[in-house]
């Protein structure tokens, strides 16, 4: 017979064990109390058939005796019990909370690449739904199949004690119980596993119309994403109703299998009692230990669903913490507080897959203390070569060079305190302005913070909102437009006050004075500063000391804005049509 958890699954129970040994005295400490309880369970049935003899005999004064002793066991289950279920809440909050820890550190260290791959909804489900189901399976329910399976354990050998006739009926279905549960486990299983997807698809469908809500209503796709919704509601309803219908086929056929056996019992009770093999203290005893033994073995049954879809859950679990197959983002040791700022990209080619490139054999020097431009078509490469030298995905062939290092021998801190970026789609978190501002560099005064707000043109709207820098900016700048958001990620870039500076179509939201004032605070940074600008309007760059004019991927162009324009082919062709472009808007 093959059992309900291989190898694989034993190595998963093992490794979520190790969640609670951090918890071991707590562990321990439940441990007695349910093997007090369990004792004084075992004992009550047999103080019961005691208490109903007597009753019969009419010895008063034992009987109250017995009564007593019935109390106080009571009283004594009824205290240990309330411990019990304190301590499994306790140890299944720790748990939860030690999973998300670990989880949510895995998540942040995992490399931007798993991010354009996973659905933001598949992180949530794992964080909130499985490690929810896992530490309730763990220490609820698991300790509790732990303490039925002791009980059942125990009672077989008090039962045997009694009469081996009676108990070879109850243990006779053993088996039957068991191929139940075996059975209905391994459907639960791959049930929970289909669950466990859906859920998935629905965190991240919920999470996108959420998020998407202004294309939706403006796209006017309200109904399609409704539908969308109810559509898995409904899926996820179904497996559900599935799950549930599985384990209680599984429970009354177990629930049967037991009614059976104490049939059974009765018929062979009343043939030892009419025979005298069997006295009626201990047939009481006997009918409380089959019904203990018929409710643990009920538990187990639910147990070995509850198992499978723990399983499940700690697959997704672990699956996250083993950072799904991705490789680590790795960095170097180099330490280094202070750099020159000069850029240099050595024969660099990059693909997001493995079959289209991105970047080809790109090479090209930016001077330090600077400002140099980077311009070509819409796909070309160019927010890749950003993101190379960010470190956020590694190149495939070629070295990127800072100060004439490899930037993987810098650490991590290195690299990200001495490069800053604007991003195209500046993301603001849901803080103060001031928070906003000032939370890469710890170091930057809010006299500073001011002082640059004013220079872009932004400190009047701000003191305008009635709790000004305090004023707390909702999910992602909602409540701001596209330039302001753009302000304020220039202004936080600006006061983490990095040697290198990347700005990536960064001022495209801008009206043309605010770009211009952009513009001068960019031009009176770049005597100490490497800037690197993006940018689709060239009027905005063409001041730039150096011009790199990137095609397909390719380095087709470096000069001055009057020498490409000169010499070079795309960049002429670039320039020509954006003058079409403002001819037909004028
Ligand atoms: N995360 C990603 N995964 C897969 N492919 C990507 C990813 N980001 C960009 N690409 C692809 O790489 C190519 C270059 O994209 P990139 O964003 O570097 O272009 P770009 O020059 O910045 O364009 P734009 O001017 O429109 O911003 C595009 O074909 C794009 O589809
Ligand atoms: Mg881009």
């Amino acid at each position: 017979m093959k059992s309900i958890v291989d190898k694989k699954d034993i190595g998963l129970l093992k490794r979520c064990l190790m969640y609670l040994f951090p918890y071991k005295l707590r562990v321990i400490t439940t441990f007695f109390c349910i093997v007090f309880c369990l004792i004084l369970q075992i004992i009550e049935p047999l103080i019961l058939g005691k208490v109903i003899a007597l009753l019969f005999s009419k010895e008063f004064e034992k009987l109250s005796v017995m009564l007593m002793y019935l109390f106080v066991t009571e009283l004594f289950v009824t205290i240990l019990s309330f411990f019990q279920s304190y301590l499994f809440s306790s140890l299944s909050e720790n748990i939860i909370y030690d999973l998300k820890r670990d989880m949510f550190q895995k998540i942040i260290e995992l490399p931007v690449k798993a991010f354009d791959q996973m659905k933001v909804g598949e992180f949530i489900s794992r964080l909130q739904g499985d490690t929810a189901t896992v530490a309730s399976i763990l220490t609820n329910q698991l300790i509790n199949t732990a303490i039925d399976i002791l009980r059942v354990a125990i009672i077989c050998i008090v039962v045997f004690q009694i009469s081996i006739p009676l108990s070879l009926v109850i243990v006779i279905s053993f088996p039957v119980t068991f191929l139940i549960f075996t059975f209905s486990g391994k459907k639960i299983r791959k049930q929970s596993e289909e669950l466990a997807k859906l859920n998935d698809s629905y965190f991240s469908n919920l999470q996108q119309s959420i998020t998407g809500i202004r294309e939706i209503k403006s796209l006017g796709i309200k109904k399609i994403k409704i539908n969308q919704f109810l559509d898995l509601a409904i899926l996820l309803k179904e497996k559900n109703i599935n799950i549930n219908i599985i384990s209680t086929v599984a429970r009354s056929l177990s629930q049967f299998t037991s009614f059976l056996s104490q049939l059974c019992v009765m018929a062979i009770a009343g043939f030892l009692i009419y025979k005298g093999q069997l006295n009626i203290e201990y047939f009481i005893a006997f009918t409380s230990y089959s019904s203990q033994l018929t409710g643990s073995l009920m538990n187990i049954t639910q147990i070995s669903s509850n198992i499978q879809k723990a399983l499940t859950s700690l697959e997704r679990i672990f699956n996250l913490l083993d950072e799904f197959g991705y490789k680590k983002e790795k960095f170097g040791d180099l330490d280094k507080q202070h750099i020159e700022g000069e850029i240099k990209f050595c024969n660099i080619s990059f693909g997001y897959g493995d079959d289209l490139r991105v970047v080809d054999n790109l090479s090209f020097t930016i001077a330090k203390n600077n400002t140099t431009a980077i311009v070509g078509s819409s796909g070309g490469g160019k927010t890749t070569i950003f993101n190379l030298l960010l470190h956020f995905y590694e190149a495939d062939t070629g070295a990127i060079l800072i100060d004439g290092m490899d930037i993987k021998h810098f650490n991590e801190e290195t690299l990200r305190t001495h490069i800053s970026i604007v991003h195209q789609t500046p993301y603001l978190f849901n803080a103060t302005f001031a928070e906003n501002m000032l939370i890469a560099n710890e170091k930057a005064t809010e006299e500073e913070m001011i002082t640059i707000c004013k220079k872009i043109k932004i400190h009047d709207y701000i003191m305008s909102l009635p709790h000004g820098y305090k004023t707390v900016i909702e999910e992602n700048g909602a409540n701001l437009s596209g330039g302001q958001k753009q302000r304020i990620a220039i202004a936080r870039a600006m006061l983490k006050k990095s040697k290198i500076i990347l700005f990536d179509e960064a001022t495209s939201s801008l009206d043309n004075e605010t770009q211009q004032m952009v513009k001068e605070l960019i031009s009176s940074m770049s005597h100490d500063h490497t800037v690197v600008v993006i940018a689709h309007r060239l009027s905005s760059i063409i001041d730039s000391d150096e011009i790199l004019v990137i095609d397909a991927g390719k380095l087709v162009g470096q000069g001055s804005h009057w020498n490409l324009l000169n010499d070079n082919f795309t960049y002429k062709k670039l320039y020509e049509s954006e003058l079409e472009c403002r001819e037909l808007i004028s």
